[in-house]
């Protein structure tokens, strides 16, 4: 997938996008970033991509031209969908990740300042949030975005890892996991998983994903597929409860 990201902290990048995960889906071709500095795209004569806004009130307000100019010279067909990276937008979600990562090419757009003159949304496909709360710019919530929509693209993860992400436990918190060694500071793994038993291993790990999910984040249990096994644990589950008040 070519991604195109249109900002002016270009430096912000690197790090990011060349490390662990996206650096090697890059190095292998899946993922093609490129990072374009809406400053060089300035017709300005001090190259400004901000100035005051109409109507007063604090803060700049970033300008149409250098930001219409890039697109212009980056997609000039629109062929990529182009996101500009707002807490206005459709907030960030699996569904949605996973939609995006069907795309071809998409084009993140990374305001900064108070926000960015409205015109350039015309030129948009859409605005998406990473969630309710404001950040100082669109970049770390377009590194963000490019981390979680990666993940869904195939070949980015290594075939264990993206095994895990497919599996049934879909839609369950994560169960507890630990390494060598089998004793660290009196605290003890788990007895089960130390006796290479893989079937009461997974039931232990289904059952801790289930009561991780019941206790931390109970709304997310309506949008799991639980077999009669998960059942009967939530059953025992209520029934312990019941039994401790
Ligand atoms: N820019 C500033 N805050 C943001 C957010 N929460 N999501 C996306 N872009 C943003």
């Amino acid at each position: 997938m070519r991604i195109d990201i249109l900002t002016t902290f270009t430096e912000m990048f690197p790090a990011v996008l060349g490390a662990s995960i996206l650096g090697r889906a890059a190095d292998k071709g899946i993922l093609d970033f490129k990072l374009h500095d809406i400053r060089e795209y300035s017709e300005n004569k001090h190259h400004n991509t901000d100035d005051y806004p109409f109507g007063g009130g604090a803060g700049m307000v970033m300008l149409a031209q250098p930001i219409y100019s890039c697109l212009d010279a980056v997609d000039p067909q629109h062929e990529a969908r182009r996101i500009l990276l707002s807490p206005r937008g459709r907030t960030l979600s699996p569904e949605l990740a996973k939609e995006l990562a069907e795309e071809k090419r998409l084009l993140f757009l990374c305001g900064h300042y108070e926000g960015i003159d409205e015109r350039v949304t015309y030129a948009m496909d859409e605005d998406l949030s990473i969630g309710d709360y404001v950040l100082t710019g669109g970049e770390l919530a377009a590194m963000v975005a490019i981390d979680c929509i990666s993940r869904f693209i195939p070949g980015v993860l290594g075939s264990s890892e993206s095994a895990e992400n497919e599996s049934f436990s879909e839609g369950l918190l994560e169960y507890p996991q630990y390494t060598r060694p089998a004793e660290f500071r009196g605290m003890k793994v788990p007895e089960v998983l130390l006796n290479g038993n893989h079937a009461l291993i997974e039931r232990w790990r289904r059952d801790r994903a289930i009561e991780l999910t019941l206790s931390r984040r109970p709304e997310l249990i309506k949008g799991v597929k639980l077999d009669k096994k998960d059942m009967a644990f939530i059953e025992s589950l209520k029934m312990n409860e019941k039994q401790d008040k």
